[in-house]
């Protein structure tokens, strides 16, 4: 790597390069954040609903490596005291999604971590901005995992508009190599923060089974649905919807959740009987990008390459303007 990328984010955050590890419940652990923050992105511990023993395991496994967390907002909200003892750690940063920010960037603030905040429409970036977040992550509906309606080419640069020329702005969502950082960084980020793509990767914690299952899949076999969150009895505020790898159990009920209502609790017993590693009935978190995404890599690896190949498109990007004949 013979040049980096700098913006507002690799300033306020610290880190070499514009590129953040998205904290996934349970596949962002300690090793996987390392492995970023070392390749000198921002790693993020997957925080998620708030289990403290897997938190407190996570930071330890990441050993002397500056990491930082992410929270699930509306979940975390009845366990404060998880938050100020990840704080206590001085993780590198600490983001927030899904609800009320507020509290976690205040607390954050305090601490003196810098925060960011995922925000999937105009009226979660308005709140965010209110709260003072330091960096607001925009993720359209491509992503993996949980999110809204919008896609990222309108929201990112209206998101940026309303933000302001000083604010750092990540994107996310369907984004997984140079060509996805180059892009965003015209649409107005300054970086990206990537989930699917560091799900197929070495440091990941997941099953061999998963991650397969990763490489043999594509795009246009993910949906966006409510289904599995009915299934599993998570408390998700209505709004969100989960992107996950389209399976039997999925097709069975995403236009049907009446239905799945009606025989919840069988449907569920069968869904928390099934072997972790069938997904066809379990599900299988990921995005659109999965198009993008042809072998398991180490996540330092991933680094590298996104901004090498950004880099590269970034130097070649004027050889399309010509004189005015
Ligand atoms: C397996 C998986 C788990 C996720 N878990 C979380 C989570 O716990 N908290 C969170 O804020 N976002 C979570 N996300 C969403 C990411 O923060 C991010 O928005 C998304 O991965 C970006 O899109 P991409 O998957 O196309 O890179 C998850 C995403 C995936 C793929």
């Amino acid at each position: 790597m013979s040049q980096t990328i700098a913006t507002r984010f690799t300033r306020r955050f610290g880190v070499p390069h514009p590129v953040a590890l998205a904290p996934m419940d349970k596949v962002a652990g300690g090793r996987l954040a390392a492995a970023v923050a070392r390749a000198g992105g921002l790693g993020l511990i997957g925080g998620g609903y708030g289990d403290p023993t897997w938190v407190e395991a996570a930071f330890a496994e990441a050993g002397d490596a500056p990491v930082g967390i992410g929270f699930i907002a509306w979940s975390v909200a009845e366990r404060p005291e998880l938050v100020a003892q990840s704080l206590a750690r001085r993780p590198k940063a600490l983001m927030v999604a899904f609800g009320d920010g507020g509290p976690l960037v205040e607390a954050a603030r305090a601490a003196g971590v810098p925060t960011l905040w995922q925000v999937h429409r105009m009226e979660q970036a308005e709140a965010a901005l209110a709260a003072e977040a330091d960096c607001l992550v925009v993720q359209g509906q491509e992503a993996g995992g949980h999110g809204m309606d919008r896609g990222l080419t309108a929201l990112l640069p209206g998101v940026r508009d309303l933000a302001g020329p000083e604010l750092p702005v990540l994107a996310a969502g369907g984004l997984a190599d140079g060509r996805g950082l180059a892009a965003a960084l015209m649409l107005g980020a300054d970086g990206v923060l990537l989930g699917t793509r560091f799900w197929a990767s070495a440091e990941a914690a997941g099953s061999a089974v998963a991650k397969a299952a990763l490489v043999a899949r594509g795009g246009d076999e993910t949906l966006r649905s409510k289904v599995f969150d009915v299934a599993r009895n998570a408390a998700w505020p209505w709004e969100f919807t989960g992107r996950t790898v389209t399976n039997a159990f999925a097709r069975r009920w995403h236009e049907d959740l009446e239905g799945l209502q009606r025989v919840l609790d069988a449907e569920r017993a069968r869904y928390d009987a099934a072997d972790p590693d069938d997904f066809e009935t379990r599900a299988l978190i990921a995005g659109e990008a999965l198009d993008l995404i042809h072998e398991i890599r180490p996540a330092g690896e991933i680094v590298a390459q996104v901004v090498d190949q950004a880099a590269a498109l970034l130097r070649r990007a004027g050889e399309v303007l010509v004189p005015v004949s």
